[in-house]
């Protein structure tokens, strides 16, 4: 999909694009994001497979105004209140408590979710007619740059999107500050709004990563959510450990025997199984099973991501 400029003809199409679960590329004033429904778990789960991560990271929300964002978050604490009308909107990215309504593909499973309200006339217009939050990472393959200029995306993620937006080049080029705000303020990420201005704003924030601008590493999630219940990777066979007590984390079909299963994805599409495999993982670890079984999904496409979380809530 070549792109097209950002006119309101096109802008009005990629916003019902994204109403009905597509997948659109558009400017923001720091680089281009990858875009899908911040609410649909599907939508979202094609983005990670189109950027072909390996893992899951938790992508930035970007909402129109405080009615949006009070769609995504459950709640706003006053330093956040003191930020968001100083630096919003622009490029700082405030990591709050999330909406029950975000799914755990968004966050990665984590409580927290990470808000932005971009400046970009492109990005506004684009949420304010779709009329829903975006979850957009940068719109990027995994391990590439971030891109700054629609011919970016177009070349390296062209053929896999629903749209691109042209909106010239991005006035910032690099991605936004993301501070969290609980228990206290910490930087986790540096980027286009400097510190010393946040620092001017609120006083001093906890560093969390001194990493100039690289995004909180993969790795580093295992920090954030694993299930406090054990997870037990299957081989390819049915186990022959007791299954009374436990529960099944199955890809395409049960198994018989357990006390708790959930099925990924019956029809055994990886893109419904990402959908749908933190909130799965999050109601069997509440109901108090000795073990959690894991049935493997297929390595292919975002199936390599699915493993990946898994191996790693399994390993604790
Ligand atoms: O400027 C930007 O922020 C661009 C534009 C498109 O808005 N977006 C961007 O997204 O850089 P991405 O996916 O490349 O970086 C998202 C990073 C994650 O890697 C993680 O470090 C952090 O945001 N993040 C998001 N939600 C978080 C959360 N709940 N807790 C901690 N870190 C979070
Ligand atoms: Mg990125």
């Amino acid at each position: 999909m070549p792109s097209v400029p950002a006119t309101p003809e096109h802008i009005d199409r990629a916003a019902a694009l994204l109403r009905n679960g597509a997948v659109v590329a558009f400017p923001t004033e720091t680089v281009y994001g990858l875009g899908a429904n911040a609410l649909n778990a599907t939508a979202v789960a094609r983005v990670f497979e189109i950027k072909a991560r390996p893992s899951f990271d938790p992508l930035i929300v970007h909402v129109f105004d405080e009615r949006m964002l009070l769609r995504v978050v459950a709640g706003v604490p006053e330093v956040a209140r003191t930020l968001m009308a100083r630096f919003w909107p622009g490029p700082l990215t405030l990591v709050l408590r999330k909406h029950e309504d975000v799914p755990g593909i968004v966050t990665s499973g984590l409580r927290t979710v990470g808000v932005r309200m971009p400046a970009h006339p492109v990005a506004r217009a684009l949420l304010e007619r779709a009329g829903v939050p975006l979850a957009a990472p940068s719109a990027n393959p995994f391990g590439y740059l971030s891109p700054t200029r629609a011919e970016h995306v177009e070349r390296m993620l062209g053929d896999r999107v629903d749209l691109i937006l042209d909106g010239g080049p991005t006035p910032l080029g690099v991605e936004s500050t993301i501070v969290m705000l609980e228990p206290r303020p910490t930087l986790l990420r540096s980027g286009a709004l400097a510190t010393e201005e946040i620092e001017a704003a609120i006083g001093p924030l906890a560093r969390e990563l001194n990493d100039a601008t690289e995004p909180l590493a993969p790795g580093r999630l295992e920090t954030h959510y694993a299930p406090a219940t054990p997870i037990r990777l299957l081989g390819a066979d049915a186990p022959h450990a007791e299954r009374r007590g436990a529960g099944l984390l199955a890809f395409d079909r049960a198994i018989e025997g357990y006390d708790a299963v959930r099925v990924l994805s019956p029809s055994g599409d990886l893109r419904e199984a990402a959908a749908h495999l933190f909130e799965y993982l999050h109601e069997l670890d509440a109901l108090e099973l000795s073990r959690i079984d894991a049935q493997p999904v297929p390595l292919e496409g975002i199936g390599v991501a699915i493993a990946d979380r898994l191996r790693r809530a399994s390993h604790r």
